[in-house]
């Protein structure tokens, strides 16, 4: 919301008085007198006028999670334990997840309850990469590689899959990196190929990787770097942690 509607707001004032009070230098945003009537504030941010506090910040989380198999990528779930529920946090229950793996996949998983942020991550047209190792039944045809490039027509979704890179690694693993994040993607390319998917893990989302001393089922809070790191295009992939 717009600064000048926040301040607006909470006194029942016109927008021109409340251009007022931001002008006169009355108004901060995190500490810092604010003048600019069009500052776009969020709930994680507090916004004061004099000594009274206007809009209290709510507490942003931006968590990683290294996910073990056999847990599910959701909030609540009644048969099968959740990422959540690995999560020790008193505000646990605000979280979403930025970009789920399916339940015997393993790797990087990000939560947050900052929907700007994990919307950001998610658009395909944001182009952040995410790699991935996966290990296959049968041996990775050399024309998987070209193909992938090319993208596969989903007829259920009605879309063709944007251009994706696939490195192989040995017969039977390749890494994989994909700019968007559709329901059992690499599973249904990898089908395509004659090839089943017997595992699957996340190494990184944008310049994020998973650390290595991150074991399965631990998780912590990013950093502010890391914030932005996971946000970053064009990323070439990380070196170590290839298997879960
Ligand atoms: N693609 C899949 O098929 N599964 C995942 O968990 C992630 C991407």
């Amino acid at each position: 919301m717009k600064l000048d509607r926040v301040i607006a707001k909470h006194r029942s004032l016109g927008r021109n008085e409340a251009h007022r009070l931001i002008a006169a230098g009355r108004v901060q945003v995190d500490a810092v007198v604010t003048m600019g009537n069009q500052v776009e504030v969020d709930r994680f941010q507090q916004v004061q006028l004099d000594d009274e506090v206007v809009q209290a910040a709510e507490r942003a989380l931006y968590l990683m999670l290294h996910k073990p198999a056999g847990v599910v990528s959701a909030t609540v779930d009644a048969e099968h334990r959740t990422v959540v529920d690995l999560i020790d946090d008193p505000d646990k229950a605000l979280l979403h997840i930025a970009g789920r793996l399916d339940r015997w996949s393993t790797g990087l998983v990000l939560l947050t309850n900052d929907g700007r942020w994990s919307k950001r991550l998610m658009e395909a047209g944001a182009k952040v990469p995410k790699h991935y190792v996966v290990g296959t039944a049968q041996p990775i045809p050399a024309e998987a590689v070209a193909a992938f490039a090319e993208g596969f027509y989903f007829a259920k979704e009605g879309i063709t899959t944007l251009p994706a890179e696939l490195e192989i690694l040995a017969e039977s693993q390749a890494r994989v990196m994909l700019h968007e994040g559709r329901h059992h993607q690499i599973k249904r390319m990898f089908g395509r190929c004659g090839c089943e998917v017997i595992s699957l893990h996340r190494q990184s989302i944008g310049a994020l990787a998973l650390p290595e001393n991150l074991q399965p089922g631990q998780w912590r809070a990013l950093s502010e770097m890391e914030k932005v790191a996971a946000l970053t295009p064009a990323c070439p992939p990380p070196s170590g942690h290839a298997a879960g």
